[in-house]
Parts: structure tokens; sequence; C-alpha cells
């Protein structure tokens, strides 16, 4: 069985390319543009698609992003068996959050993938929704932690409840091509400051170089509580010794 994945060259992406799926990265399939899509298509004749482009920079969603987050993946499932990457953040709160739940998304990166898995389904397509990934050379908040605790103190938010979940674990999830709407995430919940002192930790440094806060200045709007159920992935614990270098 053959199984594609687009946005090949991001954090979930890699992992499935490690793990063996087809990737494309952005710069042999930029999603917005079908008659590459479809040349890619037409040549690669996949089982399965592994929709992981995104604008995924939370704060950086607004009508632009659409055409990757919301028509791209509209495109994909009308033409072959698709899978969506979807995200926790369709809810606000109070979570934990069933697949079966109804979706109050309160930014527009949540509205937009929303949007998607209303698409996706209605053209017989599957979404599996995560939240909190981190991985070796992920470019976001839980990644980039070791770089940035090296360097000094941290702030990081204290009080909202995170299930982190290791990339990896959730790409051989999806390699399983699991049917419907499913939910994929970390099995353990804690808070960023509780992970990042973890991690200094870890990493021998003293747990005062996280800087436990209530809000991050520069954040836009964030579900009050993201958390999802079922939570069947591997404890972050049990991974976040990977993170270092
Ligand atoms: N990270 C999380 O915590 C998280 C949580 C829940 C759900 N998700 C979902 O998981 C999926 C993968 O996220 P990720 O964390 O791996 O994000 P990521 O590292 O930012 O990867 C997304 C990839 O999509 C690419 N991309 C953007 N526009 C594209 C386009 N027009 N055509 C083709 N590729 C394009 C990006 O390329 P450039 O870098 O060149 O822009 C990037 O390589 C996304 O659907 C995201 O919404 C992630």
């Amino acid at each position: 069985m053959k199984i594609l994945v687009t946005g090949a060259g991001g954090m979930l992406g890699s992992a499935l390319v490690a793990s063996g799926a087809v990737g494309y990265p952005r710069r042999f399939l930029d999603v917005t543009k079908p008659a590459v899509a479809a040349a890619v298509l037409a040549e690669e004749r996949p089982d399965a698609l592994l929709f992981c482009a995104a604008q995924a920079r939370v704060d950086a969603c607004d009508e632009r992003s659409e055409a990757v987050n919301v028509l791209a993946p509209a495109w994909f499932a009308q033409r072959v068996p698709t899978w969506l990457v979807s995200t926790n953040y369709v809810f606000d709160g109070p979570g934990p959050h069933r697949p079966q739940d109804a979706r109050t998304p309160c930014n527009p990166y949540g509205e937009q993938k929303a949007r998607a898995e209303d698409a996706v389904l209605a053209a017989g397509g599957h979404v599996v929704r995560t939240g909190w990934l981190f991985a070796r050379g992920g470019r976001n908040f839980p990644s980039s932690l070791p770089a940035r605790l090296s360097r000094g103190p941290v702030q990081a938010l204290e009080g909202w409840p995170v299930q982190p979940t290791w990339a990896p674990d959730l790409a051989d999830l999806l390699l399983t091509l699991p049917t419907g709407v499913t939910h994929a995430i970390g099995s353990a919940e804690t808070t960023w400051a509780d992970f990042a002192r973890h991690l200094a930790g870890l990493m021998g440094l003293s747990t005062q170089r996280v800087q436990g806060v209530q809000r991050l200045q520069g954040l836009g709007p964030r579900p009050s509580d993201a958390r999802l159920t079922p939570a069947t992935l591997p404890p972050w614990q049990a991974r976040i010794q990977e993170l270092l270098p």
C-alpha cells in the first residue's frame, strides 16, 4: 500500500517519512496548486493520502491560510482517500473532549481546521485530531526548549493543561489509517511550565530557569481546555529525553 504525505518537510511529515511513507515537502508539492497536485497524484497513484501540510502557526492563521488549511484538504479528499491531521483546537472548554463532541473553535486556526474536517468527512475521508506535538528538530515551543533553556531563562505557561505528544508516536498511529474521527494524543497531562522544568532537570540545569506565567505576551486566543479523550499514545515522560541533544 502506498501512503503519500503532504507537508513532508514539517515536524509530523518528517516523522511519517522516517516511518516509511512517501513524502512530498512543499517545494515539490504546493498543495494550493491544483495542477501540481494533479500531476503528483497521477504519477504516484497513492492508495491513501495523509494531509499534513498546514499553516500550523496558530497566530499566523487568517484568510490567507484558508487555501492550505481548508481548500487544499477538500481538493485532495475529493480525489484520493484522505486522512486529515486535525487539532484539539477545534474545541474550547471544558475538556476532555470526545470525538463526537460539538466543536467550538476560538481562533481562526481552529475554525479553519473544523471546516477542513467537514469537507474531508463529506468526501468520505477521515480525521485524526491531535495536539501539543513535540519532536527533535520541531520549531514549536516544546521542541525548541532544549536550545532555549541552554541559553537562559524561559517563560512557560502555568495552569493550562496539555497532553504533550511525541510526533513519531502519532506517525505510527496514522500509518494504521484509523477510520472515522479519531483522537490521538499523549496519555499524560502536564503544563508547559512543568514540562520545561522536567526537561531542565534532565539537562542538568536548575528548574529555576523556568518562569511559570499565567499569560504569554503576544499569544493569541487559545482554548481554555483543549484536552482530548481517549488519550492513548505514550506519556510524554517516556519520550521527553528524546529531545536531548
Ligand atoms: N504541532 C502541533 O502541536 C499540532 C497539533 C495539532 C495538530 N497539528 C496538525 O498536524 C499537522 C502537521 O503539523 P506540524 O506540527 O508538523 O507543522 P509544521 O512542522 O509547520 O509542518 C507543516 C508543513 O506544511 C508545509 N506547508 C505549508 N504550506 C504548504 C503548502 N501550501 N503546500 C505544501 N506544504 C505546505 C510547511 O512548509 P513550510 O515550513 O515551508 O511553510 C510545513 O513543512 C498540521 O495539519 C497541523 O495542523 C499539529
